[in-house]
């Protein structure tokens, strides 16, 4: 083949590929403006065995909760064994459900592995894993120990390495599952007086997003993907944490959280901010000059997020 043929076989591939990526785009565009108006069909998640890291409390019982009313079976950790068990307690009391309970400290990786093999044995195969459990340590970064530096990069971002690796295998053999990254705005954009917290959802959402990927490059289209993002929810964990704008940026309430965490699975949502103001806010951050951007943060109060947060301390080792 002379070099002129080779020249026009590359040329047309280029061109040919660009038009296709072109067309797609305008069908995607398409489908995501037609769900604007036509409500997504949500999945039937009974029968689904979930598994919810950091059930005892907050967010994390609410969710519990709202799948066993969906008809889920219920596998619950938290290093927290009473409230653990409280939050089983509340599914049989509310839905007449049994749920699993393990005590599981999941910034362990051999623990997690352990007690992962024993829910296999005893329960079955996680088919919705949901890595919800957090730590936060609220200092100056310089304030802070090193201990709980280290200890939230383990609980908010590698145990979502080590729970991946326990039940990701099966999801992958039987191509069905979901993977469920409870990770933060905070892992979208850095917050004055968050640094190691930001640094470890940063990792969780970057984590998430990458083996989402990795999964569809392997044709396995199967196991669905869903990276959550909230600005502050009153939990408690944040107690204190204050926002200057609240129409714009509401501290969220537990029970709308969990609605919209638990549709946006059933919808095989990729990506949940909440509140919406976060999407704009990533959008700014993204596109506009640096100093405009810094100047619109202090605007927002993004300064004092953290200047007079209690939280409600650390309950992980
Ligand atoms: N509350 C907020 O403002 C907010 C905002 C954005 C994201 N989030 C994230 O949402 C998730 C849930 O937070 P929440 O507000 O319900 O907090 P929470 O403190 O009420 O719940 C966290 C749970 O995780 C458990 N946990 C902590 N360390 C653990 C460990 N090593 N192993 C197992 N369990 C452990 C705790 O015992 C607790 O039950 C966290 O990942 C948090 O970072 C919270």
């Amino acid at each position: 083949m002379s070099l002129d043929q080779d020249l026009f076989i590359i040329i047309m591939n280029f061109l040919l590929e660009t038009l296709q990526v072109l067309f797609m785009s305008l069908v995607y565009s398409l489908e995501a403006l037609i769900r604007l108006f036509i409500p997504t069909r949500k999945k039937n998640v009974s029968g689904e065995i979930v598994l919810l890291t950091g059930a005892g409390s907050g967010i994390g019982r609410l969710m519990a909760l709202e799948f066993a009313r969906l008809g889920a079976r219920l596998v619950l950790w938290d290093i927290n064994e009473d409230g653990n068990k409280e939050t089983a307690l509340m599914i049989k009391e509310t839905h007449g459900a049994r749920a699993y309970t393990y005590t599981c400290d999941c910034s362990d990786r051999e623990e997690v592995y352990r007690i992962a093999n024993q829910v296999k044995r005893e329960v079955g195969d996680i088919t919705i894993l949901i890595n919800n459990a957090g730590i936060v340590t609220g200092k100056k970064f310089l304030e802070s120990p090193d201990s709980l530096v280290e200890k939230s990069m383990e609980v908010n971002s590698l145990a979502h390495f080590w729970t991946y690796k326990a039940f990701l295998p099966a999801m992958i053999a039987a191509n069905h599952g979901h993977l469920v990254s409870i990770a933060s705005s905070a892992g979208l954009i850095g917050v004055n007086g968050l640094a190691d917290y930001c640094a470890s959802k940063f990792a969780a959402v970057g984590f998430a997003e990458s083996m989402a990927l990795e999964l569809l490059a392997m044709g396995c289209d199967g196991v669905k993907t869903t990276i959550v993002c909230p600005f502050f929810i009153n939990t408690g964990m944040f107690d204190g944490a204050n926002t200057k704008w609240p129409r714009i940026m509401p501290i969220l309430e537990p029970e709308y959280a969990c609605r919209k965490i638990v549709d946006a699975v059933r919808k095989d949502q990729v990506y949940l901010y909440i509140p919406r103001s976060i999407y704009i806010a990533i959008a700014m951050k993204n596109l506009l000059p640096t100093k405009m951007g810094v100047l619109l943060g202090e605007y927002l109060g993004a300064f004092n997020f953290m200047a007079k947060f209690k939280g409600h301390g650390n309950k992980s080792k």
